[in-house]
């Protein structure tokens, strides 16, 4: 199947999925919702939203402004596991920007970090890292989330035994 095929059968899928949901209440969020699901890579291309668009009626602005305001939304691609590192002041200060560097160097992505990038996913699509402003547990700083689990007192040693936890790959010292 090429790629034009895959394409395709994707908008077809998001078809079904806006007449399953046609006329119900709070139909947008769900459409967009599903239509996410659909992806891979977890995310909402912009042909994705732009045939949500002409199928629904709904302005191209409106299904943006809905999936700018609901973090659970991406605009990206994702990787298979997501790591977020807080940024807050507590976290901060217990280190966590040498985490964010380390994380860079352990997944051999160095440059993303050198601009400045706080989110980014591996080429191999393995993990996705993003920062966040408080988990709301400072007195445990600094606080990693991997796949949704919060971990505490993390140092680049915790972090790199938990990335080879969750991944067969192996990271760099
Ligand atoms: S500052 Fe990191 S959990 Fe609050």
């Amino acid at each position: 199947m090429d790629g034009t095929e895959v394409v395709s059968r994707e908008l077809q899928q998001i078809d079904a999925v806006i007449s399953k949901h046609k006329g119900h209440h709070g139909e947008l969020l769900s459409i967009l919702e599903e239509t996410q699901l659909l992806s891979e890579q977890q995310f909402l291309s912009e042909e994705a939203l732009n045939h949500v668009a002409l199928r629904t009626g709904v302005p191209l602005s409106r299904i943006y402004s809905v999936v700018t305001f609901y973090s659970f939304f991406n605009l990206k691609p994702q990787g298979k596991h997501k790591i977020t590192v807080c940024r807050g002041t507590a976290c901060h200060t217990k280190g966590s920007k040498a985490l964010l560097d380390d994380l860079g160097l352990m997944l051999g992505c160095e440059t993303a970090l050198e601009g400045g990038d706080a989110f980014y996913t591996t080429p191999d699509n393995q993990f996705t890292i993003s920062t966040v402003a408080c988990f709301g547990q400072c007195a445990l700083a600094p606080v990693v989330a991997i796949d949704g689990v919060i971990h505490s007192n993390v140092t680049s040693g915790t972090l790199q035994k938990l990335l080879a936890r969750v991944s067969r790959r192996r990271v760099k010292a």
